[in-house]
């Protein structure tokens, strides 16, 4: 077993392989698939075609505050809140070929009996610290208070509802303590400072050992975006930080003492990667340890750039104080994925969703896996925009890859019913071209090798434009009239080509892979005996009888069937319009956030507390001002029961006259209480413009819940 340790350029045989596990919270889009699981997923593809032992791993990342805040929000439970996400999402990866050997949750047991395990060997090897520090506490819900679960007045710009972390309005980040009027944003109530123990992790012990194993070892071998940020951690000094946190969703901290409280969700996640190939490996009958702790492994995060610092700093951290574990060989993390110039936002829906991809461009996931690669964020933060995946589509996908195997297909099954021709010699021209052909393998998995995918695919459409240019040059549909051997030697080596294509193409496109090759060969690229490399070993110059080349004459193909298809405009329009409602959306939105905090949602209620209200259509038949008030209005109101006094607060939105002859909604069963003297027996329901302007929410019926002017007093509302 490795005592930690690394070679920063191993080859070996074995590969770990893994993506970051994605937070529950929500379903995924292109920035996810761009940025991390389209580049892990050709990796392992083409280990694969390698003959490498690869485990390539993933799982949801399913504890941490934003999970327990949705839940709140939608008032379920955590776990209701990712068992729906871990589906969507686990699906999504499915349909977009993302071919991991297992994708795992953190909320399965074994994932909790390997986070458990580690914390307490660390804590029993004495590697953490423990500290009594001072934090927020709400009294009331008896619960220490994450940042997002403060709100209070920004003490820059005043905005009354900012969190306790980052105020929405303007965008300055804080400390919760520095809130003016903090509230628990369960209770509303003031929260106190309370001490709490936690165990800490000391990076700044890890210095050294991180000096030279990423400034020494890896300045070379890793990307510059992440070299660069790991130096700049490592020269600002390292900080020990708190590996447990006051929740109660999430792993509960195993020693004495952490009762009520949880694993930090950084913590247990990238041990997530553990687990899921413990899981891999039970399901498969194999030894998980290899991949985990035999040196001659190469372990590799596929990541994006927000978490750079946990896969390079704390987790190669975490692993070193273990001890019995290998560090990662390398972190290709990537740059962020732009939408049409903006940043991609859930919260804003200012995003492409997987799943609505696919409703709306059916079995086409590889023109997006393709267009996503080819505008990858490899070296800094790139443009996802409808018109340039309409462009590749049409000009690259279609014009060049489909319309090489289109010709190669119809014209084998034009002139030899679909069966491949005996060759002649071959031409200088061939020997050429089969020569260019054989070099792509290296090429490819040159660029693939050191996490070039962009290059890796435009050197795979360069062997298509080989194919076309081989074609146009020779003119088989012209040569078939005057020479057919010529046309024989010239149809065989274009089906080279094609079959090369279908191999090389299987990290990138693995849907059309898999299309070509059951065009080709009427069988699937499983069943496929050749490897990446044989395409390097195609017999040049004379052709030897009985000398195997790719595909070999006698050998009959199958029928055309078109691998892609041009892409309309209409298409693109629809989706341009789609992101132009999410714009208008957000900007109405924002501006009534401006002018009117939206509340927080108050607290739940049962459906046997709604149906205790009692709310009829009645019509206001008198109104007069209360005297020396500036905002009540006395109101006589038909309820259809009865008529009855209401003392409504609407004088400051409507004049008493106005009101005269309104259809409203009533409250007719709220206990009477008397305003200035004057008994109130029911309420009025209105609602609030964002002007703070009282209204009817419907001007023609003058009811808010009412749209049917004949409904007659007394009428149920439910
Ligand atoms: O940023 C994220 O989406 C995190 N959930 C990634 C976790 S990666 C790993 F450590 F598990
Ligand atoms: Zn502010």
């Amino acid at each position: 077993m490795a005592e930690n340790s690394s070679t920063n350029s191993k080859s070996p045989n074995r590969y770990t392989i893994t993506a970051a596990l994605p937070y529950t919270n929500g379903p995924v889009h292109i920035g996810h698939l761009a940025g991390v699981y389209v580049p892990a997923d050709i990796y392992a593809r083409y280990q694969r075609l390698q003959n490498k032992d690869v485990a390539f791993v993933c799982g949801s990342d399913e504890h941490g505050v934003p999970i327990t805040i949705k839940a709140k929000k939608e008032g379920i439970t955590p776990q209701e809140v990712v068992d729906k996400y871990h589906g969507i999402i686990k699906k999504s990866f499915e349909d977009f070929g993302i071919s991991f050997d297992n994708y795992s949750r953190t909320s399965a047991k074994v994932h909790h009996d390997t986070a458990s395990a580690f914390f307490k060997k660390l804590y029993e090897d004495g590697k953490f610290i423990e500290e009594v520090t001072e934090q927020l506490y709400d009294a009331e819900a008896k619960q220490f208070l994450a940042d997002r679960f403060i709100l209070g007045t920004c003490p820059k710009c005043g905005f009354e509802e900012s969190y306790g972390d980052q105020c929405e309005n303007c965008g300055t980040s804080h400390n919760a303590t520095d809130l003016i009027n903090p509230k628990s944003a369960i209770t509303g109530n003031k929260p106190v400072l309370k001490e709490t123990r936690h165990w800490f992790l000391p990076l700044d012990q890890y210095e050294g050992f991180l000096k030279e194993w990423i400034l020494k070892e890896h300045k070379k071998d890793w990307k510059s975006n992440v070299y660069g940020q790991c130096k700049s951690w490592i020269d600002d000094g390292l900080r020990a930080r708190a590996v447990t946190r006051d929740l109660d969703w999430g792993i509960p901290v195993p020693v004495e003492g952490g009762e009520g409280k949880v694993l930090y969700v950084w913590f247990d996640a990238p041990i997530g990667y553990i687990s899921a190939t413990k899981e891999w490996a039970e399901r498969e009958g194999k030894d998980w340890k290899p991949y985990w702790k035999n040196e001659d492994t190469k372990l590799l995060h596929f990541i994006g750039k927000d978490n750079i610092v946990f896969h390079c700093i704390i987790f190669p951290s975490m692993l070193k104080a273990e001890g019995s574990y290998i560090l990662p060989d390398n972190v290709p993390a990537n740059e962020f994925l732009n939408l049409e110039g903006n940043k991609i936002s859930t919260s804003k829906n200012w995003a492409v969703w997987l799943h609505e991809y696919l409703e709306e461009f059916p079995n086409q996931q590889d023109v997006l896996r393709y267009v996503l690669t080819a505008n990858a964020p490899e070296t800094k933060d790139n443009d996802f925009t409808w018109a340039d995946f309409q462009a590749r589509n049409n000009n690259e996908l279609v014009a060049i890859f489909g319309n090489f195997i289109n010709r190669v297909v119809v014209l084998t099954n034009k002139y030899y019913d679909g069966i491949v021709p005996e060759p002649a010699d071959f031409s200088e021209v061939d020997t050429q071209t089969l020569k260019e052909l054989q070099a792509y393998p290296a090429v490819i998995a040159s660029s693939i090798e050191r996490y070039r995918f962009r290059e890796a695919q435009q050197e795979l459409m360069n062997v298509a434009r080989l194919g076309n240019k081989y074609l146009a040059d020779e003119e088989p549909w012209k040569t078939i009239k005057t020479d057919e051997a010529r046309t024989k030697t010239v149809m065989y080596i274009a089906l080279q080509i094609a079959s090369a294509l279908s191999f090389l193409s299987e990290p990138f496109l693995p849907f059309t892979s898999e299309k070509l090759r059951e065009m080709l060969t009427s069988a699937p690229l499983s069943d496929q005996k050749l490897s990446w490399n044989d395409i390097s070993s195609l017999p040049l110059g004379e052709m030897p009888k009985g000398r195997e080349g790719l595909i070999n004459p006698g050998h009959q193909i199958g029928k055309g069937e078109l691998l892609f298809s041009k892409i309309e405009d209409e298409q693109i329009q629809q989706q341009l319009d789609k992101l132009e409602a999410s714009k208008k959306a957000n900007a109405s939105t924002s501006s009534a956030t401006l002018n009117n905090a939206i509340k927080p949602q108050k607290e739940m209620i049962e459906f046997d507390d709604f149906t205790k209200l009692d709310m009829r259509v009645g019509t206001i038949i008198e109104a007069e001002k209360m005297p020396k008030t500036k905002k009540l209005l006395v109101l006589k109101v038909d309820t259809g029961i009865d008529v009855r006094t209401i003392v409504s607060g609407i004088a400051e939105s409507f004049k008493a006259e106005d009101v005269v002859g309104k259809k409203v909604t009533v409250l007719v069963n709220l206990a009477p209480r008397k305003l200035r003297g004057v008994e109130s027996q029911g309420m009025i329901l209105m609602t609030e413009t964002a002007e703070g302007k009282l209204s009817f929410v419907n001007p023609d019926t003058s009811t808010p819940l009412s749209t049917d002017d004949e409904v007659s007093n007394g009428a149920s509302i439910n």
